[in-house]
């Protein structure tokens, strides 16, 4: 499906998030040693990742960085309520703090899956960090350690995430309306 760019309604400028992920690696390195993993999960977080990585860099930090890739979506909008692993981490987990990297956490099964799958690896210690927190108001959700924004219950695009594997380039967040 094709989404007529006149739908996209921007919700985060770049300038925005670049702010935020300024005080975001502040919040980070008061809290994780220096000697940490951080794990991005793809697709979706590859350039929160990458931008928040350049970031901690300025703030003194230097995680070991890897990527794992789950799946829940498909090409559509709605979860389809199972994770899959499609490609695991390479670097040592036993014994390490780690810092999981998503770009939205929602349902929270992904996280919830990435976490159990870490502490299996044998993690001392796993906390998440997510660019848009969709979860408030629902007093269920596991809350991420460190997120960007709050987002709204609305399906988003750009800075990394995508519609059908469409609008991940976008430099901003945009809401897709009438969806
Ligand atoms: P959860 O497993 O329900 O918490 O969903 C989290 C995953 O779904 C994230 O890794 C995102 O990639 C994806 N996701 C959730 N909401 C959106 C959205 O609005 N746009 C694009 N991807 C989304
Ligand atoms: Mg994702």
């Amino acid at each position: 499906m094709v989404v007529d760019p006149a739908r996209l309604e921007p919700l985060f400028t770049s300038d925005a998030i670049a702010a935020r992920l300024d005080s975001l690696a502040h919040e980070i390195a008061g809290t994780m040693p220096s000697n940490f993993v951080a794990v991005a999960i793809l697709k979706g977080s590859f350039i929160f990742a990458a931008d928040l990585i350049r970031t901690l860099t300025a703030h003194s930090l230097n995680p070991e960085v890897d990527f794992m890739t789950l799946a829940s979506y498909g090409t559509g909008t709605v979860s389809s309520g199972t994770v899959a692993l499609l490609r695991d981490v390479e670097v040592e987990i036993h014994g390490r703090e780690v810092l999981l990297i998503d770009d939205i956490l929602d349902s929270g099964r992904t996280l919830a899956y990435a976490r159990r799958h870490m502490h299996e690896k044998g993690a001392t210690a796993v906390r998440t960090c997510v660019l848009l927190d969709k979860t408030a108001g629902r007093p269920d959700a596991m809350p991420p350690d460190f997120a960007g924004f709050r987002c709204p219950p609305s399906f988003v695009v750009g800075y990394g995430m995508d519609h059908a594997h469409k609008y991940r380039g976008l430099p901003f967040v945009a809401i897709v309306k009438g969806d």
